[in-house]
């Protein structure tokens, strides 16, 4: 399984019982503290594993560094915050690679495991499926706000606990019902994985005011503070998306995501078992929306 499905991870089929399943993903620090910066991450890195059902079994570092302008007390802390993200996920660190550049960036290249038959795409969701969210939206705008200096030090914990916190228990929840479809929500948004999951072939309904969202995220965005990433959100998917509202949930629903929850499609008598798993293994989820049949291709906005 390759890369033309938007899956998101690539997946190589070893045995009849075992595949791998491989991403990378790095990037340029999201907060100050070096050794938080590692675990969200790593846990970014991994959160594609999750969301395809796999395991994650063996990680290489990608670091880039600027020796010159920062201590390498700096790196070791970042490392260190990756080491352990990789620990907690009960995976192996098995080496990596880095190289002097102007600019911070850290991330692993990632390998899971996976039964070939149980592998969970983002194509896949049936009409009737309810659509799950596993975490609060709004860190990009929290993201900004942050580089402004206008969140308090609660704010800022809460926003990096969430970040740095794995997907493994939510992939737990996940699999313990009958889910016919995931992926992480990242980069694109909440709308734009959304549209990878029912490309044009099955629409969604999205309840606007069960979207879940950090608090702070809705006055910053009243007050400017929003990622470029975010209009080209909008830009880029604002045809497929049906919203007869101007508020902040239109904002939302665009906002990048750094190390954002997974999003998955559960056959609608599931949705009990889900809570008693979510509740057991002390996972929030919220049901945002629905599957659909028509108008196909189309996130609506309720
Ligand atoms: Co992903
Ligand atoms: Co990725």
């Amino acid at each position: 399984m390759g890369i033309e499905g938007f899956e998101d991870a690539g997946v190589y089929k070893i045995t009849d019982e075992i595949a791998l399943v491989q991403t990378i993903d790095f990037f340029t620090p999201v907060v100050n503290d070096p050794y938080r910066f590692g675990q969200i991450a790593a846990a970014n890195a991994m959160s594609d594993i999750y969301a395809m059902g796999a395991i994650p079994k063996t990680a290489l570092n990608i670091v880039c560094f600027p020796p010159k302008k920062f201590d390498i007390g700096v790196l070791k802390e970042i490392l260190k915050g990756g080491i352990d993200k990789i620990k907690e996920a009960g995976a192996s660190l098995l080496g990596g690679h880095s190289v002097d550049d102007d600019e911070i960036k850290y991330g692993l290249s990632v390998t899971g495991i996976v039964h070939p038959e149980k592998i969970i795409r983002n194509e896949g969701a049936r009409p009737g499926d309810i659509l799950v969210l596993t975490k609060p939206l709004g860190t990009g705008i929290m993201n900004t706000g942050i580089k402004a200096g206008m969140l308090g030090d609660t704010s800022v914990d809460l926003l990096i606990n969430t970040m740095a916190r794995l997907n493994k228990e939510a992939a737990d929840v996940m699999l313990s019902v009958r889910t016919h479809a995931a992926t992480d929500v990242t980069g694109f948004g909440l709308a734009g994985h959304i549209k990878e999951m029912i490309k044009d072939v099955i629409g969604v309904e999205i309840y606007g005011d069960r979207i879940p969202f950090f608090e702070e995220a809705k006055d910053l965005a009243a007050s400017g503070f929003v990622p470029a990433g975010l209009y080209r959100n909008r830009e880029f998917y604002k045809a497929d998306v049906l919203c007869n509202r101007q508020d902040f949930i239109y904002d939302i629903i665009f906002d990048p995501q750094t190390s954002g929850g997974l999003v998955f499609a559960v056959h609608p008598e599931d949705i009990s078992k889900l809570e008693g798993c979510s509740k057991a293994k002390g996972v929030d989820f919220w049901v945002i929306g629905r599957f659909i049949s028509e108008p196909k291709g189309k996130i609506a906005i309720l």
